[in-house]
């Protein structure tokens, strides 16, 4: 289990730059609750179940709560090995807790061959607005950058879902690029953001 706290400067705001769109943007740094990270895992199927059940998560997703917590646990189980079926791609997956221990959610990365890793993250509605997922992706992005060989963050994420638009400006991701568009197609209705990983 790793935890840690916001790892952010104590002076606030600071400025950073985003390598990839090359704008600056202010690191605010607040005082934030501990969150820990685990790496997904099948003993975690019950638990999760109970989170995903919400129905308040899937407004802006396009996938369903699991059918059952077997169905979940063997959803966990294909991914446990952290690689795809062929070995090109590491699909990591860590749950959340708050500083209880309550599952709060989960937070995945995808990292591709060259780097360029998608990111994606999901709490319970009861989880919101108390900064967790700030933390914890911010969390996962460090682990990213500094064990995993991630170079190029992106999320893609519905338009309509502000919160999660808003948290991906404050973690410094920008609208993606001509360029990275072009090679990355998205739905319409998407949004496409991306930050170098350090
Ligand atoms: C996207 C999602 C993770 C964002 O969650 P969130 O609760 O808005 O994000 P945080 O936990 O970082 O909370 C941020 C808010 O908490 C509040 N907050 C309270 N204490 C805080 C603290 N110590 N530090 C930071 N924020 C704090 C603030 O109001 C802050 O909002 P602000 O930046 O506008 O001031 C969440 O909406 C979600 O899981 N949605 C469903 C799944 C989904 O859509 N995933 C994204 C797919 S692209």
């Amino acid at each position: 289990m790793v935890g840690r706290g916001s790892g952010l400067p104590a002076a606030s705001p600071a400025l950073a730059v985003n390598a990839v769109s090359g704008k600056l943007w202010h690191v605010t740094a607040r005082s934030v609750p501990h969150v820990s990270l685990e790496p997904r895992r099948t003993c975690h199927a019950r638990e999760l179940f109970e989170v995903l059940a919400d129905p308040g998560i899937y407004r802006y997703l396009d996938d369903a709560p699991p059918a059952s917590v077997d169905a979940l646990r063997e959803a966990i189980a294909r991914t446990e090995s952290g690689r795809s079926p062929d070995g090109t791609e590491q699909w990591l997956n860590w749950i959340v807790r708050d500083a209880d221990g309550r599952m709060a959610g989960y937070v995945q990365a995808t990292i591709g061959a060259k780097g360029d890793t998608n990111v994606a993250y999901v709490f319970g509605t009861a989880f919101h607005g108390r900064g967790l997922a700030r933390q914890a992706v911010e969390h996962m992005l460090d682990l990213l950058a500094a064990a995993h060989g991630a170079r190029t963050l992106l999320i893609v994420c519905d338009r309509r879902n502000a919160r999660s638009i808003h948290l991906a400006r404050e973690l410094g991701f920008d609208d993606a690029p001509p360029g990275v568009l072009q090679r990355r197609r998205i739905a319409d209705g998407d949004i496409l953001l991306v930050r170098a990983a350090a």
